[in-house]
């Protein structure tokens, strides 16, 4: 039986075309016709000037420098997410403040994001990175609404929510600037490689000045400003191009998944799938669920651990980033719904490409955990009496 991984690459017809194409026509650089198209199938999809970079990464970077987020600036971060929601905002000598999420979406809380901007205008923080956790929409009315109130501005963080709508519209295409991942483990994937959208185009193209090392214009290599080796090669671009036809496919096969898992578990009390919140559409980029140990009779981690008996990969959701070391002493609003999240929720096997066979692997063992974990419970109980 072969190993089943958490959330893998999954080719579509064109890639290797487009790839051999780049190939063909010795565009093997960060400049090239793959590049152009996927930036425009790219802004035909989110209705938005976009630019092609190296990471998700370097998108949230360049959207914070975009914003004039410098030393000594706070940025308001959810504390449920991937530290790289976080790492840029210390990228540009400013610090994190978080905010924990709401129960309904996993999603930054609209209410304590609130308390934390109604401060005097001089003490604001100056951003706000809004991340979509797990292919699911932050409440964005709500903090659109609280972001034009107190002027301070959105960068999204759509890195695992692209097919992601909220009332019907893409995520990443309402706020001044956002930024997706092609990762490996993404919904689409060039390898590696994010994207920049802004709704001002002069944005945009200055996020692709700086990410190539912000020559400035003219034969000399002349430099008024710092930049980054931040740009997405054309080959990869290539990548993305043909991932991009598949992305619809792919999102509707994240979601089946999700919804089989659900299906199979109503069985099982205690092992609920990540709220979907009536909002928008939730790819279920992970599948997600939350471990009640006290009526499933069985810990995440025993979940964890019976997988990878099974040579099935599971996960924790996210580390809450107030409980990291790295930002020890960083001013949290709340914390336990994240810390909650971090220590009964499990992202389970999620592929695009998992077959009926894999899925049912996953779900078959998941059952078998939990009887053994009951068993073990009731013998305790019987020693015990
Ligand atoms: C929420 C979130 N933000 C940012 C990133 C960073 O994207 P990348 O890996 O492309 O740099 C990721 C994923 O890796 C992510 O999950």
């Amino acid at each position: 039986m072969s190993r089943i991984y958490l959330s893998v690459p999954h080719m579509g017809r064109d890639e290797q075309a487009f790839v051999a194409e780049a190939f063909a026509s010795n565009w093997l650089s960060s400049v090239g016709p793959n590049l152009d198209a996927f930036e425009q199938d790219f802004s035909a999809l989110i209705g938005l000037p976009s630019v092609a970079l190296s990471s998700g990464t370097a998108a949230i970077h360049l959207g914070l420098r975009l914003l004039d987020v410098g030393p000594g600036d706070e940025v308001i971060c959810p504390s449920c997410t991937f530290v790289a929601s976080a790492n840029p905002i210390a990228y540009q000598g400013a610090r994190p403040v978080f905010i924990d999420s709401e129960a309904k979406s996993w999603n930054m809380d609209p209410n304590l994001l609130e308390a934390a901007l109604r401060q005097p205008r001089a003490r604001r923080p100056k951003a706000i990175v809004l991340v979509h956790l797990f292919g699911q929409s932050a409440d964005l009315d709500a903090i659109s609404e609280l972001s034009e109130r107190y002027g301070v501005p959105i960068l999204e963080d759509a890195a695992e929510a692209l097919g992601t709508t909220y009332r019907g519209k893409p995520v990443g295409s309402r706020s001044p600037v956002s930024a997706f991942s092609f990762n490996g483990n993404k919904m689409i994937t060039t390898t590696g490689g994010g994207m920049l959208v802004a709704h001002d185009r002069r944005w945009v193209d200055r996020a692709r000045f700086w990410s190539t090392q912000a020559r400035d214009p003219g034969v000399g290599y002349h430099h008024t400003e710092q930049g980054y080796n931040y740009r997405m090669s054309n080959v990869l671009a290539g990548i993305g191009r043909g991932q991009l036809r598949v992305l619809p496919e792919r999102v509707a096969a994240r979601r089946a998944v999700a919804f089989r898992y659900r299906e199979a578990f109503t069985a099982l009390e205690g092992l609920d799938l990540m709220p979907q919140a009536d909002w928008g559409l939730h790819t279920n980029w992970l599948s997600c669920f939350l471990v009640d140990e006290a009526k499933l009779g069985a810990s995440r981690d025993k979940l964890i651990e019976a997988l990878a008996a099974r040579d099935i990969e599971a996960r924790p959701v996210w580390k809450a980033l107030h409980l990291q070391p790295l930002f020890a002493g960083v001013e949290c609003h709340g914390g336990q719904i994240a810390e909650q999240l971090w220590q009964r929720g499990i992202c389970l096997p999620s592929s695009s490409s998992l077959t009926d066979h894999e899925q049912q692997r996953v779900i078959d063992t998941v059952f078998d955990a939990v009887s053994a974990a009951r068993s073990r419970g009731m013998a305790k109980e019987c020693a015990r009496g």
